[in-house]
């Protein structure tokens, strides 16, 4: 059994798909373990760590040639497939239902491929919940963004040059990143509010020392499958903006995360909204690259409109590329738990995990969310 970990080629990309240490977990149930060269360093995990893991370090090439299981964090476009051939299973965020034609593509040259995204939030699953590993350093980073933009320092000061007051931070979307954003805005000092369309939130809101806001809204459905927030109406939509609004033109500090699975992310603040934030007041919107909870939203730029400074970060988890590589590659070994068996590996198609995430096998795309997505993007040429 041979696992194959290439390096990332996305653009600012810095993580890595298994750490030294995880890689000689591995070997230990029986795996073969090939790193291509360089694929750690810009996680500080160099060459020489993997090898004295007994890990084969060696080209692309090599490192495809006859592999069973690849792992990646950004999965791999189908010109870097390279000598990668059937049986091989690719992991990662492959962004199936963003991109269904990479994954036909990938699956046209028989490659399986399992979507970390796709893993259900079962409880079984919690070790290997990639996206709650790279949200939580997503919601820690945004919280250190706002505080470097904002004019003011977060916590209480009282010094012999005055007292300052410590920071309101607002944040919008207390799901995974959400809670840890609070959480983290709290350990600087700030005071913090949460606000999330699901209500069951509240208790867990105020556990990290935040209040929790309630808009006196009424929904039409207040949660989705999986524990996930569903996706209301534009006339929902307008109002929760209406009464945030009244509750924003306090704050210093704006960190929103709102998502809804497989869609646009909900816009929450149109220009209506940030045209009565006070100046100096900074937003960290993590839903950049979904679409923007902010309308003043630029993806991978920093915005300052009025004095209202609108961040919209891209992938932030590879901007603390150690801890989220080592992360990602517990998450990854976790994984590889239920894909080897007694020293083989098994795609065990009965497995709710194995049947939630396998998007493509046998040659075929086989998961009805990306066969739909396919479907609407042939619709659409
Ligand atoms: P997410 O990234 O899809 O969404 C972030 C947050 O935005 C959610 O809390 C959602 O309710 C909120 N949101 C959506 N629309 C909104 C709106 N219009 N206004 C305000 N907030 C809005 O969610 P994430 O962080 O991936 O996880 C959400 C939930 O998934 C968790 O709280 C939990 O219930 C479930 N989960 C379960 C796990 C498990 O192992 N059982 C592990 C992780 C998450």
């Amino acid at each position: 059994m041979k696992i194959a970990v290439p390096k990332e080629t996305r653009a600012g990309e810095r993580r890595v798909a298994l750490v030294p240490r995880d890689a000689a977990a591995l070997r230990k149930k029986g795996a073969e373990v090939y790193v291509e060269s360089g694929a750690g360093a810009a996680a500080y995990f160099d060459d020489t760590l993997y090898e004295a893991a007994g890990v084969t370090v060696a080209s692309r090439e090599e490192v495809f040639s006859d592999a069973d299981l690849v792992l990646t964090v950004n999965g791999l476009a189908p010109n870097e497939s390279g000598s990668l051939g059937p049986p091989a299973v690719v992991v990662g965020f492959l962004g199936p239902v963003d991109d269904p034609r990479t994954v036909k593509a990938l699956a046209d040259r028989q490659l399986s491929l399992f979507s970390v995204e796709m893993i259900p939030r079962i409880t079984r699953a919690q070790g290997m919940d990639t996206l709650s590993s790279m949200a939580m350093i997503a919601g820690y980073k945004a919280v250190l963004l706002a505080a470097e933009h904002a004019p003011c320092l977060f916590p209480l000061m009282m010094t012999a040059a005055g007292t300052l007051t410590p920071a309101k931070v607002f944040v919008i979307g207390a799901g995974v990143a959400g809670l840890q954003a609070i959480a983290t805005a709290r350990r600087l000092g700030a005071v913090v509010e949460g606000y999330d369309i699901r209500p069951e939130v509240k208790e867990q809101v105020e556990s990290l020392g935040a209040s929790f806001v309630e808009l006196k809204i009424e929904m039409e459905r207040v949660t989705g499958s999986g524990g996930y927030a569903a996706e209301q109406s534009k006339e929902y939509y307008r109002r929760q903006q209406e009464a945030l609004g009244e509750h924003l033109s306090g704050v210093d500090a704006i960190i929103t995360t709102a998502a809804v699975p497989g869609r646009k992310a909900p816009m929450l603040l149109p220009n209506a909204i940030t045209d009565r934030l006070r100046p100096g007041t900074v937003v960290v919107d993590l839903a950049a690259e979904r679409g923007g909870n902010c309308a003043l939203t630029v993806a991978g730029q920093v915005v300052v409109n009025d004095g209202v400074t609108v961040v919209g970060p891209v992938n932030l988890p590879a901007t603390v590329p150690s801890h989220a590589s080592q992360m990602y590659s517990k998450n990854m070994l976790n994984l590889a738990g239920i894909l080897i068996k007694d020293g083989e590996f098994r795609l065990d198609l009965e497995d709710e995990i194995v049947r939630g995430a396998l998007v493509a096998h046998n040659g075929s795309v086989i998961h009805p969310a990306v066969q739909a997505a396919l479907a609407s993007a042939d619709e659409a040429r």
